[in-house]
């Protein structure tokens, strides 16, 4: 068995496949096995040649490079798509991440950047392959890992991960009373990650001083590939919970990388029940490694006509990302607006029921954001309260129970890696 990653170079123009070729024979763990000039073609090499990446030039004739990896990642999902394209082709990028690109190089790029790009995509499509290989045998049903995605192991906590296709939409606020709730009336030891590194909000709402600990002081363990002092970064709050901090200052958010916040949520699942984590409501490479680490994803939405078009498309990546029905729950906040949209309606354009529903309660939650009191403590009798309760409930209860055994069919057959974007 050989160690070295197999490429298919396609591209139309034939100076440019060459030039790659050439770059790439320079590496002893890269060799490339073929080409291709056209989408078309590169369907049947690829089927041929089975290689491990396919570097995809986008605009081709005949048939172009988004086509050509929306078709590979539907008959060979383990060959990793890194799609080049010419700068101010922006656009492009989410189409290319939809039809299931794993990276995206914008040309002229560094040969530097190209092999590393084509490294760190083959590594993270063998990571979820041994991954999917350790869940995938689960004989008699019990499976939290294979029921869930993520990493759970029986005995370590759940990774809930707060997101939201969509700003604004209530994640901090559902983030850190949810975590409080499994806390204080479910008995669960419970940390919550601010996720949102450049402007992250969980400290104000917890009132918590803004020069505390966070997890840009973990920087150089993450750096060094080891988090050991993990747990002095976590702060105990007097509401119950633990909490990780975002970096103080936006700049600093760079300093997590997608394998730093993996091993930090990894680190913390081992000594608590539920790790609770606010995400940003747009896709980095970060985000997608939080969501790919996470056991459920509750995906926030409300009842206005942006928040559920950007649920579609999240919905179709997340397809794409290859999780499965049971890790996306959809939960709609202030579901009792009355906006002109009804929950049918969301339903509907969506194709999906809508999981849970919390109401809007402005007085309760404004107040008690402002006072930097989660409102579930202050105001608990409230319905908004007690609807957070019950998805307290699900997410703490039914790790196990939730997916069903066509989950965890599409578990063993995963349609996709993570990937990222530049
Ligand atoms: N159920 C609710 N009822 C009333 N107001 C709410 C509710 N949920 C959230 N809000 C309010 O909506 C606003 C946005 O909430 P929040 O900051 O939690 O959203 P977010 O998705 O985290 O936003 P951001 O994109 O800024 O991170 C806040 O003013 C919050 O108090
Ligand atoms: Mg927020």
């Amino acid at each position: 068995m050989t160690d070295q990653i197999r490429v298919l170079v396609v591209d139309d123009i034939p100076e440019t496949r060459d030039h790659l070729t050439k770059l790439l024979s320079f590496e002893s763990d890269i060799e490339v096995v073929g080409s291709a000039a056209s989408g078309r073609e590169a369907l049947d090499v690829a089927t041929k040649l089975l290689p491990d990446v396919v570097l995809m030039d986008i605009n081709m004739p005949d048939m172009d490079g988004i086509a050509a990896t929306e078709r590979l990642s539907a008959t060979l999902p383990s060959v990793a798509v890194v799609m080049m394209s010419v700068q101010g082709e922006a656009d492009y990028l989410r189409r290319s991440m939809l039809a299931g690109a794993r990276e995206f190089l914008v040309k002229p790029f560094s040969s530097d950047e190209l092999t590393s790009s084509i490294r760190q995509v083959h590594a993270r499509e063998r990571e979820k392959a041994s991954r999917m290989a350790a869940a995938m045998p689960a004989p008699s049903g019990a499976a939290p890992a294979a029921a869930t995605g993520g990493h759970a192991v029986e005995g370590e906590g759940t990774v809930v991960a707060v997101f939201s296709p969509k700003g604004g939409v209530g994640r901090t606020t559902v983030a850190v009373n949810l975590a409080v709730a499994a806390a204080t009336d479910l008995g669960k030891r419970v940390v919550i990650v601010d996720g949102s590194f450049q402007f992250g909000d969980v400290g104000v709402l917890l009132n918590l001083n803004p020069k505390s600990k966070s997890i840009a002081d973990l920087a150089p363990e993450l750096e060094a590939g080891e988090v050991e002092s993990l747990d002095s970064f976590v702060i105990n709050h007097s509401a119950g919970v633990r909490v990780l901090l975002a970096p103080p200052s936006p700049e600093m958010a760079e300093l997590v990388t997608p394998s730093g916040i993996k091993k930090v949520l990894e680190g913390l699942r081992v000594n608590h029940d539920l790790v609770v984590v606010d995400c940003t409501a747009y896709f980095n490479d970060t985000t997608l490694a939080i969501l790919d680490s996470a056991d459920i994803i509750l995906t926030m939405l409300s009842l206005e006509i942006t928040s559920i078009k950007n649920m579609r498309l999240f919905l179709e990546v997340a397809e794409q990302l290859g999780y499965e029905s049971g890790k996306v729950r959809l939960i709609l906040n202030r579901a009792d607006s009355t906006l002109g949209i009804r929950v049918t309606d969301v339903e509907n354009s969506i194709g999906r029921k809508v999981d849970e529903t919390i109401v809007s309660d402005g007085r309760s939650v404004v107040y008690a954001l402002n006072r930097g009191v989660p409102f579930f403590l202050s105001n608990k009798e409230a319905q908004v309260s007690q609807d957070i309760l019950r998805l307290a409930r699900t997410v703490v209860g039914d790790r196990v129970s939730t997916a069903s055994a066509d989950d965890k069919a599409a578990k063993a057959q995963p349609k996709k890696s993570l990937f990222s974007f530049r």
